[in-house]
């Protein structure tokens, strides 16, 4: 797993020969999988090219503060607020006096005023500039605010001195920087969730469903991504826009989501079944819409089924299979029949939830649930879906980090 897929970084570059450098360190962002947006001040211009940049971060790149073009593509407030972080490297003793002072006065530092995500600077300066009190004083202040500096390094410098005031190596900056992201519970994680319910065509124009919103799935893979994982999310038809950053596969039938689910499958660490598989498909789709005169004549109608292939159990059922997490929806026996439903389809974790009660069942925006697994029965209460979505994938991380473990002294014990 890449250890930034899925992150925003801006990269500010600053006007210092060390801006070469950021060539480098826009490429080791990208191979960790990052998205990365590079915004340049005018000197950096003059040390490095904006093409350059633009071709190592397949983004254009953001010049100016009131640039109309720039600003119908990506404004400077949405930059600050896109942005996971912003590096500044190189960072010039000027910018850092700069931010230090509060100015607005470009679009970097302006986008250092707006945004909430966190700071970073890689300082690059001479040795004499970077010691001089008044720098030392902007870094204190910097630091004081929770802006990190990463570096500088002490050694030979371009202009032919020798002490602090290098800029970090990329690979060291780049190291740094995932860091920032590691106490994320799901960080560097792949987990596919399947939402929704699945339709199953009985002829042209008509088909068997059920209540599925697909909101508990949706709510999941937003919590998951904001937990610092890669997340794929495979729904049936559902009215529901995409979380941001998630990866969203559309299917309408049990089988098209067997299907995906198993196209994909190698890229998972955690697969979450939520979504509401129909059990039985009609056994033929009628060419031709049904007509109830005729032919069907009477007042019955009758439609055979056959039963759909079972996703989660198929899941669980492979060579290597990732980490599994179930749903069991139940209008009685709710815990019994989920811990059932564990051991035989072979879940890690079973998610159960009471379906009869109407303000926690299918459409609600809240639920209540109980977590199910071995020794383990943690109720979380009523909450809405975002909430209880939260709390689960808390539990989640727990348990993969010591199956994963476990699996880990199993192959080692076992090769
Ligand atoms: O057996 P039951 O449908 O109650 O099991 C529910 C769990 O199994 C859910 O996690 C659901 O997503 C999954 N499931 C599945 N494929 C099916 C039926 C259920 O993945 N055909």
């Amino acid at each position: 797993m890449q250890q930034l897929s899925n992150k925003r970084i801006v990269l500010g570059v600053t006007g210092g020969i060390a801006a070469y450098k950021s060539a480098e360190l826009v490429r080791h962002l990208g191979k960790l999988g990052a998205d990365v947006r590079v915004v340049m001040t005018k000197a950096a211009c003059e040390f490095i090219t904006p093409l350059t940049m633009q071709a190592l971060s397949h983004n254009p790149v953001h010049l100016d503060l009131l640039d109309t073009k720039a600003e119908a593509g990506m404004g400077h407030i949405e930059l600050a607020r896109w942005a996971d972080v912003i590096l500044v490297a190189p960072a010039t003793a000027d910018f850092m006096a700069r931010l230090a002072g509060g100015h607005a006065d470009d679009l970097l530092t302006t986008l250092c005023l707006a945004t909430s995500a966190p700071i970073c600077l890689a300082p690059a300066m001479n040795q004499g500039m970077w010691r001089d009190s008044v720098t030392q004083e902007n870094r204190d202040e910097l630091l004081e605010r929770g802006v990190k500096l990463f570096g500088p390094d002490d050694g030979f410098q371009a202009c032919g001195d020798v002490g602090p005031g290098r800029m970090l190596d990329p690979e060291i900056i780049v190291e740094k920087t995932s860091e920032l992201f590691t106490h994320d519970i799901l960080s560097g994680l792949r987990v596919m969730v399947t939402a929704g319910g699945t339709r199953e065509d009985i002829d042209p124009v008509r088909y068997i469903s059920n209540h599925s919103s697909g909101k508990m799935g949706f709510a999941i893979a937003e919590a998951a991504i904001e937990a610092g994982a890669t997340v794929t999310l495979v729904s049936g038809p559902v009215h529901l826009d995409t979380p941001e950053r998630v990866k969203r596969i559309d299917v309408v039938s049990a089988r098209d989501m067997h299907q995906v689910v198993h196209d994909h499958l190698n890229e998972v660490d955690i697969f979450i079944g939520c979504a509401a598989v129909s059990d039985y498909r009609p056994a033929e789709v009628a060419k031709e819409k049904i007509k109830k005169d005729a032919e069907n004549s009477g007042e019955m109608l009758e439609l055979r089924l056959v039963r759909n292939p079972d996703i989660i159990a198929s899941v669980t059922g492979t060579e290597k299979p990732p980490f599994v997490v179930g749903f069991a929806a139940e209008t009685h026996n709710v815990l019994g029949y989920a811990a059932d439903k564990m051991r035989r389809k072979k879940l890690n974790l079973v998610v159960a939830n009471d379906v009869s009660d109407s303000e926690i069942g299918f459409g609600s925006q809240s639920n209540e649930v109980t977590v199910i697994g071995e020794e383990l029965e943690e109720p979380l209460p009523r909450a809405s879906k975002k909430v209880v979505s939260r709390k689960l994938l808390q539990i989640v991380a727990r348990r993969f980090r010591k199956w994963r473990a476990q699996n880990e002294t199993n192959e080692s014990i076992g090769s």
